[in-house]
């Protein structure tokens, strides 16, 4: 006999190749995820990540941006096609445009973003670059909620790699690639289990509000969470 257990609806946006919306749907699938992954939407039509979503048996569509569409007009129109699913969370993994302020009012505290540096290391573009030109000894990824400021939300989780003095951009996003795969399932998985929430603008894990981020590398060492 199976036991359904029941999972939160989660809708994704993304805009190129989807291998972290390939992890999250993927670890969707372990009994214990929580979630299930309704939606997946691109402002791109060319995104490979939407027919990576349809093989895996998750409806994906591209909502492009009309021309003339300002911010809070492609916001409003991203909306209509999320709010069908009634999602728990809102998880944008490599979505590269910035949203409206009414779209993150709208969802406020449910919406969570992956970034390929440690912040507040490296907001923005290029990070891999600006860390190897910075000659960083660490780089990484942050999981955070989304806020008005871009890339400045409170963070959840946070993986490190070193870098290695043979090291470029290549290589070092494909090693936060992998980290990127561990941590982003991790952190939806808390959130629809009720236990990483956004409340008084700070990240809050079991009841306790996050002076920083959770080390992914501690985590592992303890066996826990
Ligand atoms: C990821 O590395 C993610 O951290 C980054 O885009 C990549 C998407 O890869 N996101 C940002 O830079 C957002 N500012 P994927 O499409 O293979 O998941």
């Amino acid at each position: 006999m199976s036991i359904k257990t029941h999972r939160e609806p989660i809708v994704i946006l993304i805009s190129g190749r989807g291998s972290n919306m390939r992890a999250l749907i993927e670890r969707s699938r372990d009994a214990a995820a929580g979630y299930e992954v309704a939606l997946v939407l691109s402002d791109k039509p060319s995104a490979a990540g939407l027919a990576a979503a349809r093989d895996l048996g998750v409806p994906a569509r591209a909502v492009v941006p009309a021309e003339t569409a300002d911010r809070a007009a492609y916001g409003r129109d991203l909306a209509a096609a999320i709010d069908p699913c009634a999602p728990s969370l809102v998880v944008l993994a490599g979505f590269m445009r910035i949203l409206s302020a009414e779209f993150v009012a709208r969802y406020s505290g449910r919406i969570l973003n992956i970034h390929p540096s440690l912040l507040p290391k490296y907001p923005g573009l290029h990070t891999h670059r600006r860390a190897l030109e910075a000659h960083e000894a660490e780089h990484g990824a942050t999981v955070h909620f989304v806020t008005e400021q871009l890339d400045g939300g409170p963070a959840v989780i946070q993986a490190r790699i070193k870098v290695n003095p043979d090291d470029d951009e290549d290589s070092l996003a494909a090693r936060v690639q992998t980290e990127e795969h561990r941590i982003y399932p991790l952190a939806v998985r808390w959130f629809c289990e009720g236990r990483l929430r956004y409340a008084e603008e700070r990240a809050w894990l079991d009841g306790t509000v996050l002076s920083g981020p959770v080390q992914y590398d501690e985590i592992e060492a303890s066996g826990g969470r």
